[in-house]
């Protein structure tokens, strides 16, 4: 029994030398110390002998068993260490190479001009109110004293989603930030209808026209819309807050005008440039050499407009604008064509 202790111990150890890797390693321990191997069958034959050989050959079987474990645990590191040994040759790593760069995602440079438009009005106290794009005529047009076929209309074709049995009141999508006006004020009015709390909001937001695309008009563009209600708010207010703003956005020393203008829904309605800040005044291209950039409409909000609110025009006065995000954005930057706005060509995005 001796013997063949010693011939067990040899033949593994011997065959272990041989292994390689890690499911050779699996398959040796299986095969010599597994439960079928042939040192486990001289564990359950130790009861066949007699009482002096047994302890004999169980101290001896024990002494195997735990020889060819540590002889597996030693060959295992080994296995390990070469297997480490061999990936670090095989899948070099230059740690030294520059990295790929990440490459960081941004935001549509008119998003852009829409936020810092607002940003600036924020700090003039505006709150930013959110109107729906696709409107009613009566809130785009009627409510906005724009009456069924008036001549305004024509300055602002659009596009119907639902007309036919709709008669005078076909659903479109809005041709400007105005109708916001409406839905604002009926629901600030709608609160203290007796006595209508006052009025400083910002309406930003996309607008569809029904135009021919062309370098300078675009079937959709941006707004951003002001809105001031409240009593004893008058043209000394619109012209301050608007100039202060051309100021903060332009620059501190940057000039505006107000030029006389036409709005069904202000009265009276101005238009404001501000000093042309590519030449700074002097005349050129971009300004059409007449030292001026027209950059918003404006005016008191008419008294039909207020009633239609909710606003009692014999009590409350106030004044509105309207600017373009992407019109400053080209001024700015002298972009030539208003189509690369929408265009999702990423050699004009990227330069944002
Ligand atoms: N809604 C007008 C436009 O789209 C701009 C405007 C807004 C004018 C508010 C006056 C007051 O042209």
């Amino acid at each position: 029994m001796l013997d063949k202790l010693k011939e067990i111990e040899k033949t593994a150890l011997e065959s272990l030398a041989s292994v390689r890797d890690q499911s050779a390693l699996d398959n040796w321990r299986v095969g010599n110390l597994g439960r079928s191997s042939a040192l486990m069958s001289v564990f359950s034959e130790l009861g066949k002998l007699s009482k002096e050989e047994r302890p004999v050959v169980g101290q001896a079987a024990n002494r195997v068993k735990i020889a060819l474990e540590s002889a597996l645990a030693q060959r295992a590191e080994a296995v390990r260490a070469a297997a480490l040994a061999k990936s670090l040759e095989e899948e070099q790593l230059d740690v030294t190479l520059p990295g790929r760069a990440i490459q960081h995602g941004r935001l549509h440079p008119s998003t852009q001009q829409l936020r810092h438009v607002l940003t600036i009005l924020a700090e003039m106290g505006f709150q930013v109110y959110s109107s729906r794009e696709v409107e009613t005529d009566e809130m785009n047009f009627q409510l906005l004293n724009f009456p069924p076929h008036h001549p305004a209309r024509e300055m602002q074709d659009s596009f119907y989603v639902q007309a036919g049995e709709r008669g005078d009141n076909p659903i479109l999508l809005r041709t400007h930030t105005s109708p916001g006006q409406i839905r604002a004020m009926r629901e600030f009015a709608s609160a203290q209808p007796q006595h209508p709390p006052p009025i400083r909001i910002a309406l930003p937001g996309m607008c569809f026209r029904y135009e021919q695309i062309t370098a300078r008009s675009e079937i959709q563009f941006n707004q951003v819309e002001g809105l001031v209600v409240g009593e004893e708010i008058t043209f000394a207010d619109l012209k301050g807050t608007l100039s202060d703003f051309a100021r903060r956005m332009f620059g501190q020393t940057v000039r505006t005008r107000f030029r006389a203008s036409y709005f069904p829904f202000t009265e009276p309605s101005a238009e404001m440039d501000v000093e042309c800040f590519v030449c700074g005044g002097r005349g050129c291209p971009v300004c059409k050499l007449s030292g001026w950039l027209e950059i918003l409409g404006c005016g008191m909000v008419h008294p039909v407009v207020l009633q239609n609110g909710g606003y009692n025009p014999r009590r409350y006065s106030g004044y509105a604008f309207g600017m373009g995000p992407e019109r400053q954005l080209m001024l700015r930057y002298r972009i030539d064509d208003i189509r690369y706005f929408w265009g999702n060509d990423l050699r004009f995005l990227e330069q944002f």
